[in-house]
């Protein structure tokens, strides 16, 4: 860290999180793309806090699973979960030997920012420097004045302003139920000061367990100062406990998204209406109108157009694209690629540079060469579609023989009526043609034009004298 203290995160994530109402524990519901978890962690190694100690208890398998690979990451497991200060007991053994503080969050507040994590840091590192002897500094926790501090452990401090003790909500006497003053539960502690205090925690309160929280009362009786850091925007310190909570709180994210990516030179004309996730990229320049949402790893370049009510998950496209009303879910778009209105492009799809994907075009598991277009009404699944191809209006590949999946492979340059039906496994090379209406089952050679349909015939008069109509006219 940047103050040479050598720190060690704690984030708590065994609570079950029983007002979620959820068989997901709490800590792996998602804000804005991002579990809450990952959001605390990932705002902790911003703040340049590399190594972490999660405790996991409730659902404690898949937990871990959702950190899978990450580095810096060690787990402590509590089980049963007897309350905070009990839980942070847990991850003792796990902290490294050399650690001098350890910064404890909540797994719940996905809306600290690493520059708040950052500030409380450098402050806890001005504490230490200027201690007095009498009071040394054993730790800091960040707070915040809230209107309504209802649910929250309040601050209680003695006449001169210094912290005494927390009070837990359901601990509270009136007079300080009043106290606005809330704990955001995040907290930098001296780590030996930290071990004393754990060990000395009891479970004598209202919910009978045993309290974090307890440990800021233990310290000041000992004599030592406890500093504080103030949260300027109330927001940041929100605790989700249920859903109501968990939707303000990926609201807020989403705005942050937005906000940062208006600062780096994207245009969102309506943010409020758009949903894009914390980890997509966007390219300067580019336009998004709105009702967009953009999900998961998306990476859209710079220049593009993103017209009303796309929904694009895991995909990449490139500059200067254009996509109207369309689905595009774990596909790749070269640029200027021409997407939509009404397109659906499926996992798998590859579209090189200056492919046009018009309306009702669903693409799968396919690759689209340069300048190859699909303008209408059309399934390509399972192939691969050479350059300057155009893809004739009501066109499929029937690609599935209801036991496996075919490959269609279409050369350069080739042109596909209208209404054809692609046969697969089938071939069409070079330079070919298809007449409108075929249904194609072999290898269409190059250069050639295949034509697959019985010969127009007609039966003179038919209308006029053999048709219904016709007869009933007669009768
Ligand atoms: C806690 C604080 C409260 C503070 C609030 C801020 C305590 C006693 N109270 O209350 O002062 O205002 O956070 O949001 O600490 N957890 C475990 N093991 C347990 C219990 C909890 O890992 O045995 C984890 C939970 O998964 C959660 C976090 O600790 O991520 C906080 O627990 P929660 O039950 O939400 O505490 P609050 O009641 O919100
Ligand atoms: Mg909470």
């Amino acid at each position: 860290m940047s103050n040479n203290i050598k720190t060690t995160a704690v984030i708590m994530a065994a609570g079950k999180g029983t007002r979620m109402k959820s068989a997901l524990p709490k800590v792996l519901h998602k804000a804005a793309g991002r579990t809450m978890l990952q959001q605390v962690l990932h705002q902790v190694r911003a703040a340049g806090v590399d190594e972490q100690v999660i405790v996991v208890g409730h659902g404690a398998d898949e937990v871990r699973a959702s950190l899978q690979g990450q580095p810096g990451c060690h787990f402590a497991l509590q089980m049963p979960q007897l309350g905070t200060g009990h839980c942070v007991q847990q991850a003792l053994p796990k902290i490294p030997a050399d650690t001098q503080a350890v910064l404890i969050l909540c797994g719940d507040t996905p809306l600290l920012r690493a520059e708040t994590l950052r500030q409380m840091q450098e402050q806890f590192a001005v504490g230490l420097a200027n201690q007095a002897a009498d009071k040394p500094l054993a730790g800091l926790l960040l707070t915040c004045l809230l209107d309504n501090p209802t649910g929250y452990g309040r601050i209680v401090r003695d006449k001169s302003g210094s912290v005494q003790a927390i009070v837990e909500e359901k601990d509270a006497t009136a007079e300080q139920k009043q106290i606005r003053e809330i704990n955001a539960g995040a907290y930098i502690f001296d780590y030996p000061a930290l071990q004393k205090a754990l060990a000395q925690l009891d479970n004598n309160n209202a919910q009978g367990e045993y309290y974090l929280t307890d440990v800021i009362s233990l310290l000041a009786q000992a004599g030592l100062r406890l500093d504080t850091v103030q949260a300027a925007d109330p927001l940041e310190t929100t605790g989700v406990n249920d859903r109501v909570q968990l939707a303000a709180a990926a609201s807020e994210l989403y705005h942050r998204k937005a906000e940062e990516l208006m600062l780096s030179g994207v245009t969102i004309i309506n943010p409020a209406s758009c949903c894009i996730e914390l980890d997509v990229e966007v390219g300067a320049d580019t336009v998004i109108y709105p009702n967009c949402q953009l999900r998961g790893c998306t990476k859209i370049g710079p220049g593009c157009v993103l017209d009303s009510d796309c929904l694009i998950t895991d995909s990449e496209v490139g500059a200067g694209s254009h996509i109207t009303k369309s689905v595009l879910n774990q596909a790749t778009a070269g640029q200027k690629a021409e997407i939509g209105p009404f397109a659906y492009l499926r996992p798998g799809a590859r579209l090189a540079d200056n492919v046009k994907i018009g309306d009702f075009a669903e693409i799968k598991n396919a690759k689209i060469g340069n300048g190859s277009k699909v303008p209408h009404l059309s399934y390509i699944g399972d192939a691969e579609v050479g350059e300057n191809v155009n893809i004739g209006c009501g066109t499929i590949t029937c690609n599935y023989d209801g036991l496996n999946k075919h490959l269609t492979k279409i050369g350069n340059n080739v042109f596909v009526g209208s209404n054809t039906n692609l046969v697969a496994p089938v071939s069409v090379e070079d330079d070919a043609f298809i007449a409108a209406g075929s249904t194609i089952t072999k290898t269409v050679n190059a250069g050639a034009l295949a034509v697959e349909r019985s010969p127009q015939r007609e039966i003179a008069n038919w209308g006029r004298e053999k048709s219904p109509r016709a007869l009933n006219n007669k009768a």
